[in-house]
């Protein structure tokens, strides 16, 4: 939630932090802002030496318009926002200046204390011009100033309680930015001369590969050719450089019409990327380097949870049907966000794996801290790299799909349950899987991203679909079994991107309750593959049908007695029975960006979301 910039180097910061803040949008877009060292543009401070701020609320191109295409200043922050303290309004977007107008900071986070902190300040009779948490941070830093700017803000982030990545900087050490974290993620981009501080990579990538990601509890200070790290006792720190290996087109739309889209379309090769030099044909296993465990280790767990939230979740809830029927273990998946709050028992033998797709999402991240200070071992599944839950996990697996820029996740998902049937595999053989056993299932897996090809090549049908029931304002989709997750998925995505209202639920459920809300004008979107629980599916398909339920089936190419009773059927291909989740997500992810773009919804940034939910 929300972006964060900070340029310093002998080029016009302007088109820098603007053109990074357009890649950090997806982590919020309700205003935007950039300070330069500067004067000449609109400025909250009190004369022609402040910093110079322009801000306003909406998107980047509004900024954009604002911002005079030749305005100068070398050195200069920027801030993309996602509300959490105050409405959306002009006043409440970053950057924040102290009264002075001579220092300025931008903040992505939460400042729990900051009712405590700004009662303080008032009474001391300092003027505030936001309702945000943020504007404490930059009166905090503007009255701890005294020569040092690196001192200012580790005394200012040492009276803070909350999360926050924030980079400050001061009029009067011009071409310096300095910057801090505490559960939102900064990364130092090293280039040729200049310097950057961002929230993520695809902010910099353009401009540099060379990274240092800051850990909790330190503090940076950048100039265009240096930069030093620091503790909050302002003990030096060491830190290691990281390259990114990611290509600048993996953050670039390269003609597709959305992000979604091009996602959805990324997904054969995502998952290939993910299975790639992890499944073992000789001894019919699967490997997977970062577990650190050893296989004694492997055998001892006696129970797997799952932890995560939204699309991940959903990915952890498939997971857990697949290494049940796998490894023969209890396996379960738990909301993130409510595990942590419930005390939960950590039992010697379980296993727990933090699913996310960013690594930074604050519940995942905090149930995995719970869990940690616990005792418990916990392994991440994450796709971006150096993130957070990807350094603090105690083993974990990356995922590989590349950027995942549409705020609805698309391509992480099927990501993420290839790593997690990697894992059931590996774990299957070490118990009851056969080698032929084995060897099934990892050539199952290997068709699965040809099988997603082959719906990929043939979407008209989805279309046309979207186009006939994108006007409804209620759907159902309902599944079975390891496919009943991909009905809550499926509900989610299509909610998220079109603002139909949509339920998950199993098919086996809707009779006790929801049944009452089938009307003609309320579809039924049924989850039918070809498994051991099809026929109870389409006893639920006839229930829906007697009572003029519309009902539209995802089914297996061929499957007649679907087709006799449903509406309307879309095919996916025949494949293993566990591995229909990816094959029933990939139309499902389709007519939910077919049915945003007949409704003329954004799809790549919906209303009131981000890409990154970095706060609880
Ligand atoms: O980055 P994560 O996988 O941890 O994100 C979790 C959820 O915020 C995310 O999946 C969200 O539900 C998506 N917008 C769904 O499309």
């Amino acid at each position: 939630m929300c972006g964060i910039i900070g340029y310093c180097g002998p080029r016009r910061a302007a088109p820098i932090l603007l053109e990074g803040l357009k890649r950090l949008e997806y982590r919020g877009y309700d205003s935007a802002g950039i300070a330069l060292a500067t004067p000449g543009c609109t400025t909250a401070g009190e004369g022609a030496d402040s910093l110079g701020v322009i801000k306003a609320r909406g998107k980047i191109k509004d900024l954009k318009a604002l911002v005079p295409p030749d305005i100068a200043g070398t050195t200069g922050i920027g801030h993309t926002r996602w509300a959490t303290h105050g409405e959306v309004t002009d006043a409440n977007a970053h950057p924040h200046l102290d009264g002075t107008g001579d220092f300025a900071i931008v903040h992505n986070g939460v400042i729990e204390n900051f009712h405590q902190l700004r009662d303080h300040l008032l009474a001391q009779g300092v003027e505030f011009h936001s309702e945000t948490d943020s504007e404490v941070i930059v009166h905090l830093l503007a009255r701890a100033y005294q020569g040092d700017l690196v001192a200012a803000l580790t005394a200012t982030v040492s009276l803070l309680k909350g999360t926050y990545g924030i980079v400050a900087m001061y009029r009067g050490e011009p071409g310096r930015l300095v910057g801090a974290r505490n559960g939102s993620p900064l990364v130092l981009g090293i280039g040729q001369g200049e310097m950057f501080l961002a929230s993520d990579t695809t902010a910099i990538l353009g401009h540099t590969r060379q990274v240092i990601y800051l850990e909790d509890g330190e503090v940076v200070s950048l100039t265009a050719d240096e930069y030093a790290t620091s503790d909050l006792m302002n003990r030096e720190i060491r830190k290691e450089v990281d390259h990114i290996s990611w290509e600048l087109e993996s953050i670039e739309k390269t003609g597709f019409t959305h992000f979604m889209e091009k996602e959805i379309y990324e997904q054969p090769e995502a998952i290939r990327r993910a299975l790639r030099g992890r499944l073992d044909r000789e001894y019919a296993t699967g490997h997977l380097g970062g577990l650190n465990l050893n296989s004694r280790e492997l055998l001892e767990v006696g129970r797997i949870v799952l932890l995560a939230a939204g699309t991940s979740y959903h990915a952890g809830m498939v997971a857990t049907y697949a290494l049940e029927e796998l490894v023969r273990v209890p396996a379960v998946a738990e909301l993130a966000s409510e595990l942590r709050y419930r005390n939960p028992l950590v039992e010697r033998d379980a296993l727990y794996f933090a699913a996310s797709q960013s690594g930074e999402t604050a519940d995942t991240l905090y149930a995995m801290r719970e869990v940690q200070r616990k005792g418990g071992r916990v392994l991440g599944i994450c796709n971006v790299v150096g993130s957070t839950i990807a350094r603090e996990s105690d083993g974990g697996v990356y995922i590989h799909s590349g950027p995942e820029i549409s705020v609805a996740s698309t391509k992480a998902f099927t990501s993420q349950l290839a790593a997690f049937y990697v894992f059931a595999l590996l774990m299957g053989r070490m118990r009851h899987l056969s080698h032929d056993q084995g060897l099934r299932l990892i050539e199952a897996l290997e068709a699965v991203p040809g099988q997603i090809e082959a719906i990929l090549a043939h979407t008209e049908p989805i279309r046309a679909l979207a186009r006939r029931y994108a006007s409804c304002e209620h759907f159902f989709f309902l599944g079975r079994g390891i496919n009943y997750p991909v009905a809550l998925e499926a509900a989610l995505k299509l909610k998220e991107v079109s603002y139909i209202h949509a339920e998950g639920y199993s098919a086996a459920e809707i009779k006790h309750g929801p049944l009452a809300l089938i009307t003609e004008e309320t579809p039924s979107v049924f989850l039918v593959p070809r498994d051991g629980l099809r026929e109870k599916v389409i006893t639920s398909m006839k229930e829906v049908k007697a009572r003029r339920g519309p009902v539209i089936a995802l089914a297996v190419e061929g499957d007649q007695e679907v087709a006799r009773v449903a509406d309307e059927v879309l095919y996916v291909p025949e494949a293993h029975h566990l591995m229909y989740p990816f094959l029933l997500a990939v139309p499902a992810q389709l007519f939910a960006y077919y049915c945003a773009l007949e409704r003329g919804c954004n799809v790549d940034q919906p209303r009131n979301l981000a890409k990154s939910v970095t706060v609880e």
